[in-house]
């Protein structure tokens, strides 16, 4: 079976991005698995922080290789905006595919030091893993928000990325390119989306020539998608859409009390949004 890396590269040629979709639980992880693997495409499932502690570091690990050896299918798993080197050295140690640190909140020059320091951590344990990075601030949580955050206005600079990929070392760069954590009010009825700006994602692939991952996915235009993926993007992150699919699918059954007849309703209600969004990125 191919690797995350040899995946990448793979799309990279064909010019589709490969979709992650955080999981709190094994009903998302299901919903997802099921529907990647109905539509024949590779997928990537993340668990940040938040989400490691609700499922166990080791045991999403398990669930996520258990599923990868059981149908022979590529399925990945990301330590999503790992924020310390303990935490890039735990997920390492208990086989992520991939880990994401996170230091954008950091001024610049520290956001280098830990970011290179975390590619030397995890590659000093399994050398095959994916390492990304991020600059720019996009907001800080998959939820529903009021405002955007003024911080994330602010874009990468293709300069910029280029320091801290080559200062860094890693094998991903994760831009701020317009996207955002989270979604307004009106992005979740469909009044408002996310724009991206596409030419500086095309500026920046060029000037970095590394693999690039879209964050912030959830209420982006399909437009922008499909551009930023033709631009250089390639892995993609939805998140707030897969939570918002997973609480409306549990208000479907009040009455109900048994978790095995309430989840089916978040496990469909997931499967929609992976089976769009996963339609998307592979057009
Ligand atoms: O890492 C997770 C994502 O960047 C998700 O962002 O909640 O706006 O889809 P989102
Ligand atoms: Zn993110």
């Amino acid at each position: 079976m191919q690797s995350l890396r040899e995946i990448l590269q793979e799309n990279q040629k064909k010019k589709v991005a490969i979709g992650h979709f955080n999981i709190s639980d094994i009903v998302a992880l299901h919903a997802i698995f099921d529907t990647a693997r109905e539509l024949k495409y590779p997928v990537l499932i993340g668990v940040s922080e938040g989400e490691r502690k609700m499922i166990g570091v080791k045991q999403a690990a398990a669930l996520v290789r258990s599923l990868r050896d059981e149908f022979s299918y590529p399925v990945f798993l990301n330590a999503d905006h790992t924020e310390s080197l303990e935490h890039v050295r735990e997920a390492a140690q208990a086989g992520f595919d991939e880990v994401m640190f996170d230091g954008s909140k950091l001024p610049f020059e520290e956001n280098v030091k830990q970011s290179k320091r975390a590619v030397e951590l995890a590659k000093s344990i399994n050398p095959n893993v994916v390492v990304e990075a991020e600059i720019g601030y996009i907001g800080s949580s998959s939820a529903i928000i009021d405002k955007r955050p003024e911080a994330s206005l602010k874009y990468t600079e293709p300069e910029e990325a280029v320091r801290f990929v080559k200062e860094t070392g890693i094998d991903v760069l994760a831009p701020a390119v317009g996207n955002m954590h989270g979604m307004m009010r009106d992005m979740i009825s469909g009044a408002a989306h996310k724009r991206l700006d596409i030419p500086r994602i095309g500026k920046i692939k060029q000037a970095v020539g590394t693999f690039m991952t879209l964050h912030g996915g959830s209420g982006t235009a399909d437009e922008d998608f499909v551009a930023a993926i033709k631009n250089g993007m390639n892995i993609v992150h939805v998140n707030t859409e897969i939570r918002i699919a997973w609480r409306r699918g549990v208000k479907e059954f009040p009455n109900e009390i048994a978790p095995y007849k309430i989840l089916p309703g978040a496990y469909k209600r997931i499967a929609e949004v992976v089976r769009d969004r996963l339609k998307l990125y592979n057009s």
